[in-house]
């Protein structure tokens, strides 16, 4: 019934998050309302982490992909929890370095890093600039010779690998804006330039296949794959490249349909895959990074809304208008995203009603999921939407000038608020 353990139904036969009732929290800190179980989070990275010691002998970090949900609280129970972050823009990298985020863990992505980020990225002492491409490379050199330093750096690379995602999140194959391509020659050409650059330290290697991908060959393949790319690195230059990042994606359950993949078994079946062909190209096996974002923390959020209209379409559909919509959860009209949903204040009754839920921006397009089972809502009802902590608040936009909702954290039926409610003056502040 719930895609995690953190959801349960109380005595009044509300749901509660953390030991948190909803209604509550939805009364306390008005809707919409974004609620994150903090102990389901630092779960799943506590068995990111375990994981990946036990599989790489203690030679791995894991990063969490911070553009899954960024804000100061994930930035610092990050550093609680040991972890590294990627960080793909300035602005992802200002609030890491604002939350006391540790600069060495830190891993700097983007497909097109301006400038300026990248001088950021060098005054702060990033741990590792991820380069896209041989630009990037060229003003990057340019950049750290003129601050006098040398800049520690990984590639990215197209291992050219479908993993059978929507091709909206696939950025592992050649045609993609992302990286430089093994295929037709690129990244080896990027890194024979790398070594040739005075102010560059080539340290390794990086690539992502795809996101919410729910089987482990493709991940397999590509650590396979990236192995045999640091062999021919090795045979063409003689360098041996010390580290390998095999990014993120792995799939998580947003409702029944969805069957995800242990993190203990993704763990062995790579690392098995990874040592096997370092065994078999005389390699060592490098120090291994992974880049979890939605894994850490989708199933960990819930967003809470109050109902409006219920407008009941003879032989159409019945649409539920709720305060929030695409602004807070876009998921649903870009990728047609499956939610599983339900009436907080009656969570024990059956679903037995079939409702299109609509947002309330002026945009046909705006619903968080259509034809979904919920329980027979009331105006003034609290809904429920589970799995939203990922890719929700990180990409909520302010059409309508609707303003961005709350982000509570709860623990043990504790509640704190870690981003406050968008006011209207938010939302005029910039406004000359
Ligand atoms: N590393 C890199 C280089 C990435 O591009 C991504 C995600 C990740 C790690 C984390 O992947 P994850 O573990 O979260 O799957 N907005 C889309 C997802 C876009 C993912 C982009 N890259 C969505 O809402 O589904």
């Amino acid at each position: 019934m719930f895609v995690s353990d953190c959801l349960t139904v109380n005595q009044k036969g509300h749901l509660s998050i953390g030991g948190c009732d909803t209604v509550d929290l939805a009364h306390q800190y008005g809707t919409p309302l974004m609620a994150m179980d903090e102990d389901t989070i630092r779960a799943h990275c506590r068995a990111f982490r375990q994981s990946i010691d036990r599989c790489y002998d203690g030679n791995g970090l894991v990063l969490y992909a911070s553009k899954a949900f960024s804000c100061k609280a994930i930035y610092r129970l990050a550093k609680e929890e040991g972890l590294g972050v990627d960080v793909v823009s300035g602005g992802e990298l200002y609030t890491a370095l604002q939350a006391g985020f540790p600069a060495e863990r830190i891993y700097f992505h983007g497909n097109n890093k301006t400038r300026e980020e990248l001088e950021m990225a060098l005054d702060n002492g990033v741990g590792r600039i991820v380069v896209d491409n041989l630009t990037e490379l060229q003003t990057l050199d340019k950049l750290a010779g003129e601050k006098g330093k040398k800049a520690d750096i990984l590639f990215r690379i197209k291992p050219g690998i479908d993993a059978h995602t929507h091709q909206f999140i696939r950025t592992g194959q050649i045609d993609s804006k992302f990286g430089l391509a093994l295929e037709n020659g690129e990244a080896m050409e990027g890194v024979k330039k790398a070594l040739t650059y005075q102010n560059i330290n080539l340290c390794g290697m990086h690539c992502h296949i795809g996101s919410q991908i729910h089987d482990i060959s493709p991940f397999e393949l590509a650590g396979e794959v990236m192995m045999g790319f640091l062999h021919q690195v090795k045979e063409q230059t003689g360098h041996v490249m010390q580290e390998l990042n095999l990014g993120g994606g792995f799939g998580v359950k947003y409702t029944d349909e969805d069957h995800p993949i242990p993190y203990e078994d993704y763990m062995e079946r790579v690392s098995t895959a990874v040592k096997a062909k370092a065994k078999e190209y005389g390699l060592p096996v490098p120090f291994i990074l992974l880049e979890p974002g939605r894994s850490i923390i989708a199933t960990a959020g819930i967003t809470l809304y109050t109902v409006g209209a219920v407008k009941e379409i003879k032989d159409i559909r019945n649409y539920v208008s709720i305060d929030g919509g695409m602004t807070d959860n876009p998921r649903y009209a870009l990728y047609q995203s499956s939610y599983d949903i339900l009436v907080a204040n009656r969570a024990n009754e059956p679903k037995d009603y079939t409702a299109t839920i609509a947002g309330k921006c002026c945009e046909s397009g705006d619903l968080i999921q259509e034809n979904a089972s919920i329980q027979k809502p009331q105006p003034g009802d609290i809904l429920a939407v589970q799995a939203t902590g990922a890719y929700n608040y990180s990409m909520a936009s302010n059409y309508n000038r609707i303003p961005r909702p709350a982000v509570v954290f709860v623990s043990g039926g504790k509640s704190r608020e870690v981003i406050r409610r968008e006011s209207y003056e938010d939302l005029c502040r910039n406004d000359v």
